[in-house]
């Protein structure tokens, strides 16, 4: 695809990829005629038991609908404090203020754009709360280091749960030869994903929450169900809910204030058949990256993530840290251009400190977070999609190295 191709059909940074399979198997669904959350969840709910290796999974709505039931399931509250990154989706503090919780921000480490596991350690000592929670999260697909937020959180009593809207397909070996995978919570109560368009598998909007607790399973499907039970033997009034010993067909008790987070048939039989695909997904993302580091490493106006040795990153995102100042370009201005070259880009993200909301209730202001503010300024995410051709890949990289070019490059 030449420049001009690329304006009329521009590369978006992200993209879902559906096939003829995954059309059949959402119109099998709506010919069934069980549409809303039905047996097809329960097929999709083991299927990524058996990806992620956790002992189950629940399917929702969203992933901001995943983070919220995980902490409507720990029972958060305004008396307990959540410890996550500022570089992250609004959504995964956003989930902790649902409830109440008080969010305090810690800082990434520079290279990897991940929760600090240092910083996190001087937090840990510090912070005050009945429940204390922390929600690393894998950003871009690179896995956190788990094993040291564990063991940190183990000995000051916090609980780790994972964002790993990012992340489905990606794995740490800490050495033992034996890779643990996001979503096992090997080192962690429970783990959220997302299933939107732009991530690793879609179920077009969709989440899920993967633990190996078995009373947290009951509880997330309470609340993605109104807060409702089913079960005879957890009825409150057996009064009401049962005739001379035998469970009224039709009853139901609300024990809690839940909310409707039910993910349809028809997402699930999309994810379903969109996971039979995630290895090739991976595999390609994997190969587009690769393409992209070779063909920036030398340039050196531009930087990218550091992959830790024996992590095998998701590879959501590809983003691009660009010396602007040096460069003598503003952001929007190699945007543009890289637009007119038929290259779309986002930022992901302004960190969360920084946003309106939160620098009102926390009073955090610039400055505080500074590692996430330098990885702010430079930051620009460049299409990365299992889709995207060779063609495209070419695209990208010619039209980055014609505007990411330094000055005595002539
Ligand atoms: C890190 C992170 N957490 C949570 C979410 C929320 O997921 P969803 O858009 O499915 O609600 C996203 C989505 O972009 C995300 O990137």
């Amino acid at each position: 695809m030449d420049g001009a191709a690329g304006a009329v059909n521009p590369i978006p940074y992200g993209r879902q990829w559906i096939t003829e399979e995954d059309v059949e198997a959402v119109a099998q669904v709506l010919r069934s005629g069980w549409i809303t959350q039905g047996p097809r969840i329960e097929a999709f709910e083991k299927a990524l038991v058996d990806t992620t290796g956790a002992h189950y999974a629940v399917a929702c709505s969203s992933g901001t609908a995943a983070l919220h039931l995980i902490c409507l399931a720990l029972g958060l509250n305004e008396e307990d404090v959540v410890v996550t990154t500022p570089l992250t989706f609004l959504a995964t503090a956003n989930a902790a203020r649902f409830v109440g919780a008080r969010v305090v921000f810690c800082d990434i480490d520079p290279l990897t754009f991940n929760l600090d596991p240092n910083r996190f350690e001087t937090i840990a000592k510090k912070a005050t709360g009945r429940k204390k929670v922390v929600i690393p999260v894998h950003f871009a697909g690179l896995p956190c280091n788990m094993e040291r937020i564990r063991t940190l959180a183990e000995n000051d009593g916090w609980l780790v749960i994972e964002d790993g809207c990012h992340a489905l397909g990606a794995s740490y070996d800490a050495g033992s030869g034996n890779p643990v995978k996001v979503g096992s919570c090997t080192h962690s109560v429970m783990t959220a994903f997302s299933f939107h368009p732009v991530k690793s598998i879609t179920t077009a909007e969709g989440g899920a929450v993967t633990t190996n607790d078995p009373e947290l399973v009951q509880r997330l499907k309470q609340f993605r169900n109104h807060g409702t039970v089913r079960e005879p033997e957890r009825f409150q009034h057996p009064e009401l809910g049962f005739d001379r010993g035998v469970p009224n067909p039709w009853y139901y008790e609300m024990t809690e204030l839940g909310y409707n987070y039910r993910m349809t048939d028809l997402q699930a039989a999309l994810g379903r058949s969109q996971l039979q695909r995630l290895p090739s997904f991976l595999q390609r993302r994997e190969e587009i990256v690769s393409r992209y580091r070779e063909a920036f490493d030398e340039n050196p106006l531009l930087d990218f993530q550091v992959i830790p040795a024996g992590v095998v990153s998701a590879n959501h995102l590809f983003v691009l840290l660009i010396d602007f100042e040096k460069l003598g370009k503003s952001r929007r201005q190699v945007m543009e251009g890289l637009r007119t070259r038929g290259v779309l880009t986002q930022v992901h993200y302004l960190p969360l400190h920084l946003q309106p909301y939160y620098q009102q209730e926390l009073g955090t202001k610039p400055g505080d977070f500074p590692n996430a503010e330098a990885y702010y300024k430079k930051a620009l995410s460049i299409p990365l999609f299992p889709a995207m051709s060779d063609e495209n890949v070419d695209t990208v990289i010619q039209a980055v190295n014609e505007i990411v070019k330094a000055k005595d490059d002539g």
